[in-house]
């Protein structure tokens, strides 16, 4: 019965490290969470603070790659199996890895600055309980980018608002696809309104309130 048990083991870390933490951007595509988080990046960098931006469109490259860019290397059936869509079971194993991956990055005394829309608030909870269920209740900080969704389309950095709009893309977050926005984010944000400085300085302020920053 449990002979096809995958059996493994936690293996407690022998050197213990300051835990680092994970500031998870949420918002919808457009809204500018990748570019306050890479402001944020560089104003961590300034003080000397290891941090390191993981960005939905970037991962969506490598650990969280399409099936068609796995068919390059692998076999239909495994680029099927391990790719990642936008459809909502996909959107789930994407943020897992992600809470996985920014856990790492924790445990590894590093800030993990996430940028990716999200748009599910059972996947952000279930990242939240990753990264905080270890005992560090305030080591995930959900910071929801609220830029509404004109403003997003307006901008539309890579045409994709329109190429949804125009029918050519399916399930985009906003058109034909819902956001959850989180109902008690850490920090909230207001994308539409204020400078990446601003929102950037928001953020960098409510670390060192938290003790997450020592300067
Ligand atoms: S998430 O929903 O699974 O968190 P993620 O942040 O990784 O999304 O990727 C979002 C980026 O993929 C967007 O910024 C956009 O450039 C691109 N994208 C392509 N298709 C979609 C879609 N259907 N919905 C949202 N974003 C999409």
């Amino acid at each position: 019965m449990s002979e096809n048990k995958t059996i493994v083991r936690w293996h407690r870390p022998s050197v213990s490290r300051s835990r680092g933490c994970v500031v998870w951007f949420t918002g919808l595509s457009g809204s500018g969470k990748s570019t306050v988080a890479n402001r944020v990046d560089e104003l961590l960098a300034e003080r000397q603070v290891s941090a390191f931006v993981l960005d939905g469109d970037n991962v969506r490259h490598g650990l969280n790659a399409s099936p068609e860019i796995l068919s390059r290397n692998h076999s239909e059936e495994f680029a099927n199996r391990f790719g990642l869509t936008f459809a909502p079971l996909d959107r789930e194993e994407n943020i897992r890895r992600i809470a996985c991956v920014g856990e790492l990055f924790a445990t590894a005394g590093l800030i993990a600055l996430t940028a990716f829309v999200s748009p599910y608030r059972r996947d952000r909870e279930l990242a939240r309980q990753v990264i905080s269920g270890q005992g560090a209740a305030d080591d995930f900080i959900e910071v929801f980018v609220d830029t509404p969704l004109e403003v997003c389309e307006q901008r539309d950095p890579k045409g994709l608002y329109k190429k949804a709009r125009a029918g050519e893309i399916k399930n985009f977050t906003g058109i034909d696809d819902p956001y959850e926005p989180p109902l008690k984010p850490e920090i909230h944000l207001a994308g539409g309104s204020q400078s990446i400085d601003e929102l950037a300085a928001a953020v960098i302020s409510y670390l060192q309130q938290r003790g997450k920053l020592t300067a």
